[in-house]
């Protein structure tokens, strides 16, 4: 599965999405500047992304403490903001493009 990341300078990457690594830990393998400091256990908010609207209704609603971190984040998107580390690999992905929100 390959992504586009898109920088918070605007530079855009092709990452390759292993099957056993959750949307941040590819950002994060690939020295994205995420830094995950709870590990991926949403309750940092440091793996704050923004998706495309199709791709983020394509998941669902967000989970409540999903929710409840993003609202106070930096840049809060209604639509496209998501945690990273709350995504897991799906063949559906493929081709998406994901942009680093400004770090909170
Ligand atoms: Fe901390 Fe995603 S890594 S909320």
């Amino acid at each position: 599965t390959t992504i586009t990341a898109v920088d918070r300078d605007g530079t855009q990457h092709s990452l390759e999405w292993d099957e056993d690594q959750s949307l941040m830990e590819v950002l994060r393998d690939n020295d994205l500047p995420v830094l995950a400091s709870c590990g991926g256990t949403a309750s940092c908010a440091t793996c704050h992304v923004y998706l495309d609207e199709p791709v983020a209704v394509r998941l669902g609603a967000r989970s409540a403490d999903e929710e409840e971190l993003l609202a106070d984040a930096e840049g809060f998107r209604e639509c496209g903001s998501r945690l990273s580390c709350q995504i897991a690999h799906d063949q559906e992905l493929d081709g998406i493009r994901v942009e680093l929100a400004p770090e909170s």
